[in-house]
């Protein structure tokens, strides 16, 4: 047997939550398409695992950032379409053609490069026309669709399959201003009816989940099917019934009893106030967990929060387990993430204390953290 060089920390990826919070999903998008976003490695769970997974349940077209993260996956062999979310640079055409892609597109210069691309591959594109509502990011104006959209008509390879836009503020108890967004992105519908598109979408997933109104064609939630609420202030109470789907777990490598007056790791940022027992666990911040976390995190170890002491190193991070002496030892496992116990930490825990968001949190766990499928029932 090949010895073993499996890392010691992982994400476990719990399959089966993921395909419960897309029934719930689905549910409230009331038989409508529902296209995952699979953008930034699946918010950091792994894009080929959930992929893979999501097109097991019936899910045919994919959100992604770029072209490259589409071509990774059909690469790794998926059979998917993919909506490419991102504007991006002629330079992109041609691969976009090449794979099948549907970008957003929201210029006449990427419009006619995928033309002259599709042209020269003998093939058509679909694409989708971004309207900005209101997010302030890339778009057309609503007044300005009709006549883009005659001038995409003159471009014999492509197909205008989707009208789409996206919310800034749906997440927030008000939705005053979504809901002026949903009535300028009908007026846009409205507008253009004869041109046949065969999609309008804008929702995401707060606006899956508090804004009915804005369901139209097909939907395009994120962090919840990843069991995660877009915020705090999601109305809707099934946001309760997510499940998070990602745990972020490390093993004890070394443990140490230290004296009081101890100073702990680089900087010496946390110094010992009595005789302690410190573990060793190998995770940092090349590893995604922010170095602006430390001394300021607890992980479960033995069911019972330990608080992280000292700076979090590249690879490695000190826990105070002294509460578990003579119940803690090498290769005990230390949840980041998750639950142990009767105990749970959220990614929106260490959002809070980094006055940051969910989304940055998984999204930013490192490539080097293996993914770890489990629990693949349907
Ligand atoms: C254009 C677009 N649609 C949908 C989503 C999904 O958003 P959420 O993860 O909030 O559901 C995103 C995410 O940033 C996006 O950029």
């Amino acid at each position: 047997m090949k010895p073993s060089t499996q890392r010691l920390t992982q994400a476990v990826i719990h399959l089966d939550r993921l395909g419960r919070n897309l029934r719930l999903l689905q549910a409230q998008a009331g038989g409508r398409p529902l296209w995952p976003v699979i953008k930034a490695n699946a918010y950091g769970h792994g894009a080929e695992i959930v992929a893979r997974h999501l097109l097991s349940l019936g899910c045919h077209e994919l959100c992604v950032a770029d072209v490259g993260e589409a071509a990774a996956l059909l690469d790794a062999g998926l059979r998917a379409r993919f909506l490419v979310l991102s504007a991006t640079l002629p330079e992109h055409a041609e691969a976009l053609v090449a794979y099948g892609c549907e970008p957003v597109v929201c210029t006449l210069e990427m419009a006619e490069a995928l033309d002259r691309a599709a042209q020269q591959a003998g093939r058509r594109v679909a694409v989708h026309l971004k309207i900005d509502t209101g997010m302030g990011r890339i778009g057309i104006r609503p007044e300005e669709a009709p006549a883009f959209l005659e001038r995409l008509r003159t471009y014999s390879r492509l197909r205008i399959r989707g009208l789409m836009s996206h919310f800034p503020r749906a997440d927030e108890a008000d939705k005053g201003y979504s809901l002026e967004q949903i009535g300028r992105f009908r007026r846009v519908a409205e507008a253009t009816r004869g041109f046949g598109i065969e999609f309008r979408h804008m929702a995401n997933s707060a606006a899956l989940l508090d804004l009915p109104g804005s369901h139209f064609d097909a939907v395009r939630p994120g962090i919840a099917l990843y069991g995660l609420p877009p915020s705090r202030q999601i109305a809707n109470p099934r946001v309760r019934d997510l499940e998070p789907v990602l745990e972020w777990k490390t093993r004890i490598t070394f443990l140490k009893e230290v004296p009081a007056g101890t100073g702990l790791s680089y900087g010496h940022a946390f110094r010992t106030e009595r005789p302690s027992l410190i573990a060793t666990v190998p995770v940092g911040y090349a590893d995604g967990l922010d170095r602006r976390l430390s001394n300021d995190l607890e992980l479960l170890v033995g069911g019972l929060r330990c608080p992280q002491v000292g700076r979090i190193t590249m690879d490695m991070s000190l826990v105070d387990v002294t509460r578990l002496r003579g119940q803690v030892a090498l290769g005990d496992e230390a949840v980041i993430i998750g639950r142990q116990g009767g105990d749970q930490v959220t990614a929106d825990e260490l959002a809070a204390r980094l006055d940051t968001i969910n989304y940055e949190i998984v999204s930013a766990i490192a490539q080097r953290v293996p993914r770890i499928a489990v629990g693949a029932l349907r």
